[in-house]
């Protein structure tokens, strides 16, 4: 059957991909190391739509289900090489080992390749991650200086890893919660902030800035705000680059956005949501700060509210309580538990309760996520598409939105609207399940 209508023109995946990360700590190792492994054939990569997702086109009985990675031009994993900025001066597979996430007879078999990735001296300030500080840092200097000397930094990665094409992703600690200010209205005003070290300027809008400015695509897998701001959606529309964020969605948030929805299909109504969780690796100590929690509480309390919109249904889900909390707790290391507790009713308004005790990896559920996310972002790009790719809100728990609109947060209506969009991508035709066809 022809194409419903012509394509997007999508240069081909030639050459290697670079993927740039500011933070190397537990999620960045585990997708490198998961890269290295999969790519040796040691393990499979679950959990990646990119690798392992499929694609249903045309009607049912058609039987064309492509893989995705078939449908659309993507990257392969032999194709990826990798750079990192971190404050502690570790290489990939000692970071790997101190994190603690992977097994060490598997991280000994990838020795090799990741202790030749070395982290360049990162952009720092500990007015915005307060509970850690490391040797590995760039020099005091303006802050559009330091935004220079990323873009020197990527300029050489370019040349030293023969990338022909660039994605950044920030995998680094969560930054203390500002909302936006003056300096983040325009790119002019953001660029004179620059030079004058403006307060307001955190270290990942640096990181976003200089990539924006090289024309490599961003993506955010943490809750600040870094490219969330109009004046780098102007730069990054500007320099035609896709950009996406934030707060990569792995565990409680996922679950909440697994089952919110089919309460709300059936229309069920909620009295309270309790969510905690306890973790004990970095990133539980930097979140244990009240600035970066408050950062991270924003994300996750967002979720719920939106996909239940207490406005259509005001008898379901006014008032209901909604708690989130996050425990620093050392033994439990990247092994997190987190717990629900969900006070429903049903008909008549008679109360029920579901328990969710989700014992999960956190950079396990991370790392493919992180995958898919650069060869989407890369696929992006070659597709012509620039500034916010609301098609990956699949991706995280606060979605980045064109002004005005509101986030999507289910995650099946997430997933349909990633689908749709590389159908979109390969002139196919968009599925609506409508189906009545089939009954005429
Ligand atoms: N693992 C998950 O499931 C998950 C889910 C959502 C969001 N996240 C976010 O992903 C990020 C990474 O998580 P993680 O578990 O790998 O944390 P981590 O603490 O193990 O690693 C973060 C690394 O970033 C480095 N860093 C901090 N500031 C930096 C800077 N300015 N420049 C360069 N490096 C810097 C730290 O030194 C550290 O090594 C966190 O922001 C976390 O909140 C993780």
């Amino acid at each position: 059957m022809p194409p419903a209508r012509d394509s997007v023109q999508i240069a081909p995946a030639q050459g290697k991909l670079g993927v740039l990360i500011p933070g190397m700590g537990a999620v960045t190792t585990t997708f490198i190391a998961g890269v290295e492994a999969v790519k040796r054939g040691l393990a499979k990569p679950i959990g990646s739509l990119t690798q392992l997702g499929t694609v249903r086109l045309g009607k049912r009985t058609e039987g064309r289900s492509p893989r995705i990675q078939d449908f659309v031009p993507l990257a392969g994993l032999d194709d990826l090489v990798f750079g990192a900025w971190d404050i502690f001066e570790d290489d990939c597979y000692q970071a790997a080992v101190r994190a603690g996430v992977l097994d060490p007879p598997l991280l000994q078999q990838l020795e090799k390749p990741l202790s030749a990735i070395r982290p360049m001296k990162a952009v720092f300030d500990s007015e915005y991650v307060r509970r850690i500080s490391g040797p590995n840092v760039k020099p005091k200097a303006s802050k559009m200086d330091h935004a220079q000397m990323l873009m020197d930094d990527i300029r050489s990665f370019r040349e030293s890893s023969g990338a022909a094409r660039l994605a950044m992703i920030w995998c680094g600690s969560t930054e203390s919660f500002h909302k936006p200010a003056a300096v983040h209205q325009t790119l002019k005003d953001f660029e004179c902030g620059l030079q004058k070290s403006d307060p307001e300027i955190s270290p990942s809008q640096i990181y976003g800035y200089a990539a924006l400015q090289m024309s490599v695509p961003y993506a955010n897998g943490a809750p600040h705000l870094t490219v969330d701001t109009p004046a780098l959606i102007e730069l990054a529309r500007e320099r035609q680059v896709p950009v996406c964020g934030k707060d990569f969605k792995t565990g409680q948030t996922f679950m909440k956005t697994l089952v919110a929805p089919g309460l709300k299909s059936r229309m069920l109504g909620l009295s309270g949501w309790f969510s905690t969780n306890i973790l004990g690796n970095r990133d539980g100590e930097v979140l244990d700060d009240p600035g970066s929690f408050k950062s991270k509480e924003e994300t996750k309390l967002s979720a719920l509210e939106q996909i239940l919109q207490a406005e259509l249904y005001p008898d379901l889900y006014k008032n209901f309580y909604h708690k989130v909390r996050i425990n620093y707790y050392p033994p439990r290391g990247d092994a997190k538990e987190g717990w629900d507790n969900i006070d429903i009713f049903g008909w008549l308004g008679y109360p029920m309760q579901i328990k969710i005790d989700f014992l999960c990896r956190d950079s396990i559920l991370a790392a493919p996520l992180v995958l898919d996310l650069v060869l989407f972002l890369d696929l992006a790009q070659r597709a012509g598409l620039r500034g916010v790719q609301e098609w990956l809100s699949f991706y995280f728990k606060a979605p980045m939105t064109a002004p005005g609109l509101y986030p999507e947060h289910d995650i099946f209506i997430q997933l349909m609207k990633l689908k749709n969009t590389l159908r979109w991508m390969r002139g196919e035709d968009l599925i609506t399940h409508l189906g009545l066809e089939y009954y005429d």
